[in-house]
Parts: C-alpha cells; sequence; structure tokens
C-alpha cells in the first residue's frame, strides 16, 4: 500500500481544480495531483492529465461529481474515474488518489499507475 504524501497546497482546495505538486520522499521525485472538490464539497483528487489524449486537465471544470476534459469534453466520475461522457463510456479512466484533510493539510495516496493514454481509431 502507498504511503501518504503531502501536497503542496497554498490555500484552500476550492471547487474549480488546481494542480499542486507532492512530495516523494522515497526517491525525491516530484509529482503532481489535480485537487478539486465536487458540488457537494468533497475533496477529489486525480492524475493531472487527462487519459483521453494525454493534454494536461489545467482548464478542466467539475460538473456535478465529474470532472470535463477541455479539450474534446471528455468526463470522468470523479470518485471512479469512469468515462462518463461521451454516453456509452470508454474503456480508459482517470487515475484517481486517495485524499484526506489533516487540520490544514491535504495528503494523497496515489493509485497504481495507469497505462498511458491510447490510441483508439475512430475516438475523436
Ligand atoms: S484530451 Fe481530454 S478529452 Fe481529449
Amino acid at each position: 500500500m502507498q504511503p501518504w504524501r503531502r501536497v503542496e497546497v497554498t490555500g484552500p482546495v476550492g471547487r474549480g481544480p488546481i494542480i499542486a505538486a507532492i512530495d516523494r520522499v522515497r526517491d525525491d521525485e516530484r509529482a503532481r495531483v489535480l485537487l478539486c472538490r465536487t458540488d457537494a464539497g468533497e475533496l477529489q483528487a486525480t492524475d493531472p492529465v487527462c487519459p483521453h489524449m494525454g493534454q494536461p486537465l489545467t482548464d478542466a471544470e467539475v460538473v456535478s461529481d465529474a470532472l470535463v476534459c477541455s479539450h474534446h469534453g471528455y468526463a470522468f466520475a470523479l470518485d471512479s474515474g469512469v468515462c462518463v461522457q461521451p454516453l456509452g463510456g470508454w474503456d480508459t479512466s482517470l487515475a484517481v488518489h486517495e485524499v484526506r484533510e489533516v487540520g490544514d493539510r491535504v495528503e494523497v495516496r496515489l493509485a497504481a499507475p495507469q497505462p498511458p493514454p491510447a490510441q483508439h481509431e475512430g475516438v475523436p
């Protein structure tokens, strides 16, 4: 099981997604996660890159309980990472990480690495 890692956030995490660095103690490598909140105010953490075509989710929007990528409009459920738009889904999910708030700190436990975005013929 992955350890909890501190995420470097400089203020409260709101509804709009932010991308923040993680301290990786063991290998001194820095990684990033996307943090946001659902309509209900629940904190969520995901990979910061869209699994559709590998674009950054910097300008993604939270719509209800899903994260919508600004590039082609694919949407991913924030609790599972499952693609919920386009309708009928897609076979690649967005990695969702465990996240918790400890006082004013945010910590994540990274999910297993996802395979790189696939090249799907016929998928716009
Ligand atoms: S890169 Fe995100 S929907 Fe295409």
